[in-house]
């Protein structure tokens, strides 16, 4: 079979390829990545040296690339990871946010029915839903959820999925999607929470918590965000939706002291910054039909995978060094200087 997987070169796109290749060798891989400031090839180092792996730079906007790319391989599945992913740039500029969210994940479905792919399965988010308030404990997302996104980016991803379904219901497209949880693990660009905070901790440098840090997100470390996804591209019912996490939900402020005990770092470094504008305030997955269905359970508790990913950060230095050299310290100026 031909996997074609979009936005690899990314964070959960470069751990989907590293899973597939493990657990499926009997698969060619074809990956696309425009190489956006968040896409990185070091990320594919050890991907690049297997016969069954071929990297392709291309925007998934670009109809005549993708389509060209489509004749070529012809690929049986695809999987769309590629996207603008980060919530503070989608306040700052939202446009190309609508472009490749929206519009690129157009291209890839009208080239998989020019083209006949038998699944196209769209990466989404809970982000979707909008948000949970943080006094009701008891309330969760399921996939009856109505959509009701709060941010330019969430919108665009909304607006993904609602496309999604339609090519489903008026072409026949046959789709799936997935909808997780915040993710971590290796190779996350230093922008996000988790890697932020390691990095800045490990350079003894201020940590920016936004707002009062009560914030909850729901943790899910990435490779089980990668085995619900194959599961789901595999076996998953053709035109459904399944939500997928694993009930880890921590403070924001849990989350940073968690990485300063760990480094042996003091608390002192926490400095509360002015809120996002439109801070989403909880999320929190009710997992139980991927469960139900495919049989998916996390298998990593969040207290195990955090100390898996800051071992992996203090080991990988370069990798995220090289980055917060370049065009990354204008941004970190620009979103964190004023407030
Ligand atoms: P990321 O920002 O780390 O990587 C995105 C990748 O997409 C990069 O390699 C980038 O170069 C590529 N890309 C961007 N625009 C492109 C374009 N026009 N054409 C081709 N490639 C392009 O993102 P991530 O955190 O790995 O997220 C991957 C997907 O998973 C996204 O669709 C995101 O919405 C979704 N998701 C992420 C999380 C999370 O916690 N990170 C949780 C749920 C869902
Ligand atoms: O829920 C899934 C989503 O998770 C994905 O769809 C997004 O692509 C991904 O970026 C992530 O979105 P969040 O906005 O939840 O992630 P982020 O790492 O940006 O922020 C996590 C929480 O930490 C959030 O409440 C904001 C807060 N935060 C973030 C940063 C970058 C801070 O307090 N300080 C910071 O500097």
């Amino acid at each position: 079979m031909t996997i074609l997987v979009t936005g690899g070169a990314g964070f959960i796109g470069a751990n989907f390829l590293y899973w597939e290749l493990r657990e499926h060798p009997e698969d060619r891989l074809v990956c696309v990545d425009a190489l956006t400031y968040a896409g990185n090839l070091r990320s594919l180092e050890k991907a690049m040296k297997a016969e069954n792996f071929r990297f392709v730079k291309a925007d998934i906007c670009d109809r005549k690339a993708i389509f060209d790319l489509f004749e070529e391989e012809k690929p049986d599945i695809v999987v769309n990871f590629a996207a603008e992913t980060h919530v503070d740039r989608s306040v700052e500029n939202p446009g190309v946010f609508l472009q490749t969210n929206i519009l690129g994940t157009q291209t890839l479905m009208d080239a998989c029915r020019r083209y006949g792919t038998k699944r196209f399965h769209q990466v989404a988010t809970d982000e979707v839903y909008g948000d949970l308030p943080l006094d009701r404990p008891d309330l969760f997302f399921t996939e009856e959820t109505p959509i009701h996104a709060s941010s330019p980016y969430s919108a665009s991803k909304a607006g993904a999925d609602l496309l999604v379904m339609a090519y489903a219901r008026t072409f026949g497209l046959p789709v799936s999607i997935t909808r997780c949880s915040n993710n971590y693990g290796p190779y996350q660009f230093p922008e996000k929470l988790i890697p932020l905070m390691i990095s800045r901790a490990m350079s003894d440098q201020p940590l920016p918590v936004y707002g009062t840090g009560e914030n909850v997100r729901d943790w899910l470390y990435v490779d089980d965000h990668c085995a619900a996804i194959d599961l789901v591209m595999r076996k998953g019912r053709e035109g459904e939706v399944y939500n997928v996490g694993g009930h880890n939900e921590r403070t924001n402020l849990e989350v940073v002291k968690t990485i300063l005990r760990a480094l042996d770092k003091p608390e002192s470094l926490i400095t509360f910054v002015k809120d996002r504008p439109g801070h989403d305030r909880r999320y929190a997955i009710d997992p139980e039909k991927i469960h139900r269905e495919l049989g998916w359970l996390p298998q990593t508790a969040f207290d195990q995978g955090i100390q898996a990913t800051i071992r992996w950060y203090l080991d990988n230095k370069g990798w995220w060094e090289e980055i917060l050299a370049g065009d990354y310290q204008q941004y970190y100026q620009r979103m964190y200087g004023n407030r």
